[in-house]
């Protein structure tokens, strides 16, 4: 049943998030029939910025977002949410216009579900992308060797995973590369001649491991890199990969994934995305970039 707002929301505060407001973040997904993801909740609110509005009935939070600063070039929104009962009210649209304002002319970056994608239309976010998401058991094919090799990473390949990702991502987000290690459940890099040439890594979310970053010089070192990642669990796989990497989308579905939803990437202040989208095959989670 939708509650009717006891205030005008220009008299509701927009407040700054912190990890105390983790399990509040969940109860907003589950809320939205999303997986709670405190996981992801965790690396978001650490690693970024979370805004919220609470409950003006004191039930948790109304409204939630996350934005994560990757310098002047970039930041990028995820994870807004608005409770059902406070839907269609214009909640999502007061959050979204303080998160922009408070972004002061940094473009901006977002990955947009069916029913957020009307609301950034008219905020003056543009459509720069697609991502076709796939999941399901993964089924390995003997198809080729590849040349390209990859192994389990370690601290040692820290600096080179940033070098790599810098230049492919567009911007340094050593912030959140750093806590890759506690996120990921499996974190693996491809060589090529003793040269780092790709990494990805898994994390978990509700029973799956999602795969993301993927980063790889070419589609022959993605597929290494994810055969690796699923030799190592038991568990379905997810990815959210961008749309023109056709050729690894074709072949995730002859290993045994299903597609799944569309999203649609969108940007504001900016044509396009910054970096070398032909080497970024999926982000680390949609709510990152
Ligand atoms: C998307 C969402 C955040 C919108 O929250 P909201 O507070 O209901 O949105 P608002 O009331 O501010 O709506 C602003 C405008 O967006 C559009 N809109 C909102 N919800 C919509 C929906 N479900 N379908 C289509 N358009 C929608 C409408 O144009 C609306 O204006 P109107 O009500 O005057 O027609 C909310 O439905 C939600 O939490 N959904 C689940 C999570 C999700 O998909 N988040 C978006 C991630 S990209």
């Amino acid at each position: 049943m939708r509650t009717p707002l006891p205030r005008p929301l220009a008299e509701l505060p927009v407040r700054r998030l912190t990890l105390g407001d983790l399990i509040a973040c969940a109860d907003l997904c589950e809320d939205r029939r999303w997986p709670r993801d405190e996981h992801r909740w965790g690396l978001l609110l650490t690693a970024g910025t979370g805004y919220g509005m609470d409950d003006p009935e004191g039930k948790g939070l109304m409204a939630a977002c996350v934005v994560t600063s990757y310098g002047p070039q970039l930041a990028a929104i995820g994870m807004l949410l608005v409770a059902e009962r406070y839907a269609r009210q214009g909640v999502a649209r007061h959050l979204m216009r303080h998160v922009i304002d408070e972004a002061a002319g940094t473009p901006l970056s977002l990955y947009a579900t069916p029913a957020g994608q009307p609301l950034y239309e008219q905020l003056g976010f543009a459509v720069v992308g697609r991502v076709e998401r796939v999941n399901g058991f993964f089924r390995p094919t003997d198809d080729r060797a590849s040349a390209v090799t990859a192994r389990p990473a370690t601290a040692e390949d820290l600096q080179a995973m940033v070098r790599l990702d810098t230049a492919v991502f567009g911007s340094d987000r050593t912030h959140v590369l750093a806590r890759l290690p506690g996120y990921a459940d499996h974190l693996r890099v491809a060589e090529d001649d003793g040269k780092l040439v790709g990494y990805a890594a898994t994390w978990p979310s509700a029973h799956t491991h999602v795969v993301g970053p993927l980063i790889a010089r070419d589609t022959a070192t993605a597929q290494a890199l994810v055969s690796s990642l699923a030799g190592a669990t038991d568990l379905p796989l997810r990815a959210d990969i961008d749309a023109r990497h056709t050729e690894m989308l074709d072949w995730f579905k002859k290993c045994g994934l299903q597609a799944g939803s569309e999203t649609t990437v969108m940007a504001y202040g900016t044509s396009d995305l910054p970096g070398d989208w032909t080497r970024r095959y999926a982000p680390l989670t949609v709510a990152t970039g």
